[in-house]
């Protein structure tokens, strides 16, 4: 079934999923094994430098810092830089950890942020800026940052692509020299370690406290994976992840498998690409990686047009996935005081200006 506009309420037609009957580890197995590719994160990390650039950012509110780190997993190594903007009267703040499109000295415009030159739409200006936010919202590359920090949370951010770019053929050859093994990692669960090298980084030099994986879209897909695996993620807030992140795979609606194998052929592994055409074949599903995130706190974000990422299919995949666990009722039924939660609002793919409320509403409920 096509829908160009998922409403709130769930359609009687809509195929309901059945949980799943695998246990979390052979899910896990499988999940890596016949889609993403190992998820780990880096065993070799150098802090080349690190330096507070602002005690004093955004009128003194926040403190502004950043590392450059070198990483690998035995191997070569390539760079990473990190920037965190934490709350000044918050010691102790949770820190998003925000994996973004951009360069950071776009995700976090303050001056001093370093900046690897010429990023196109991502610097906001120029024609091309202003389509891309008119397009995808205001907050797509920028998120508010002011709230953010008056809301009590700390964010840091990095820029995946440079680590592994994100193309097929620069991604994969990378990926190649960074592993030299058949069996290696594709790009989203690599990119998932590098919160995790984050959560460590900014933990060694600030003592711990909860962490969240954030993202949208490629990067919903990564902070799922990175709160599934990794011991330091805390809680993750999936916003439209669609294929490969939290919708259901099988159904024949959103982004089919052989669309994303096609266009982004490193993200997986090298075996995801024989399932292009018959994903029902698939023997894991969404849900598992829903699943296997329990029982951290995890927040699926959604748009009604946004049909692409699915999110009829992610509704019913966190339905088997958690079962009574997951409160809602409908795909409207936002209820940001659940630990579980699904937050589906007008319009179609990005990060506009009714997401932030609710993301730091549910974070107030389930992270402080
Ligand atoms: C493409 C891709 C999606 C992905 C999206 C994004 O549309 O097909 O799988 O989620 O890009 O990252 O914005």
């Amino acid at each position: 079934m096509i829908l160009d506009v998922a409403p709130d309420r769930l359609p009687d037609t809509y195929m309901a999923e059945a949980p799943s009957n695998l246990d979390r580890e052979t899910a896990k197995t499988l999940l890596q094994s016949e889609i993403y590719g190992p998820v780990i994160s880096p065993s070799d990390v150098s802090v080349l430098h690190h330096r507070i650039i602002d005690p004093k950012a955004l009128n003194g509110s926040a403190t502004l810092e950043e590392w450059r780190v070198e990483a690998g997993y035995g191997g070569a190594s390539r760079p990473l830089d990190v920037v965190l903007v934490r709350p000044n009267n918050v010691p102790d703040a949770p820190v998003i950890i925000s994996q973004n499109f951009c360069p950071n000295h776009a995700v976090i415009p303050l001056e001093g942020v370093t900046a690897p030159g010429e990023s196109g739409f991502c610097e906001g200006g120029g024609l091309l800026g202003h389509v891309f936010g008119f397009f995808f919202g205001r907050y797509i590359v920028t998120p508010p940052l002011q709230d953010i920090i008056d809301r009590g949370y700390a964010i840091a951010a990095i820029y995946p692509s440079q680590f592994i770019p994100d193309s097929g053929r620069d991604g994969d050859d990378v990926l190649d020299s960074l592993f030299e093994r058949t069996d290696r990692p594709g790009a989203l669960s690599a990119w998932a370690g590098l919160s995790d090298l984050v959560a460590d980084l900014i933990e060694d030099r600030h003592g711990d406290r909860p962490f969240i994986a954030y993202g949208h879209s490629r990067f919903g897909k990564t902070a799922l994976l990175s709160a599934a695996w990794f011991d330091s993620i805390d809680a993750a807030i999936a916003h439209q992840s669609g294929t490969l992140g939290a919708s259901r795979l099988a159904d024949g609606t959103g982004e089919p498998l052989s669309a994303l194998v096609g266009s982004y052929p490193h993200w997986g592994n090298r075996k995801l690409r024989r399932y292009a055409d018959t994903p029902a074949r698939l023997p894991v599903e969404a849900k598992d990686l829903l699943a296997a995130i329990s029982p951290k706190p995890v927040l699926l974000g959604n748009a009604r047009r946004d049909t692409w990422s699915d999110p009829f299919g992610a509704f019913v995949a966190a339905q088997a996935a958690w079962g009574d666990a997951f409160g809602a009722t409908e795909p409207g039924d936002f209820r940001p005081e659940d630990r579980y939660a699904f937050w589906q609002r007008p319009g179609t793919h990005g990060v506009v200006k009714e997401d932030w409320p609710a993301f730091l509403d549910w974070l107030d409920a389930n992270m402080k």
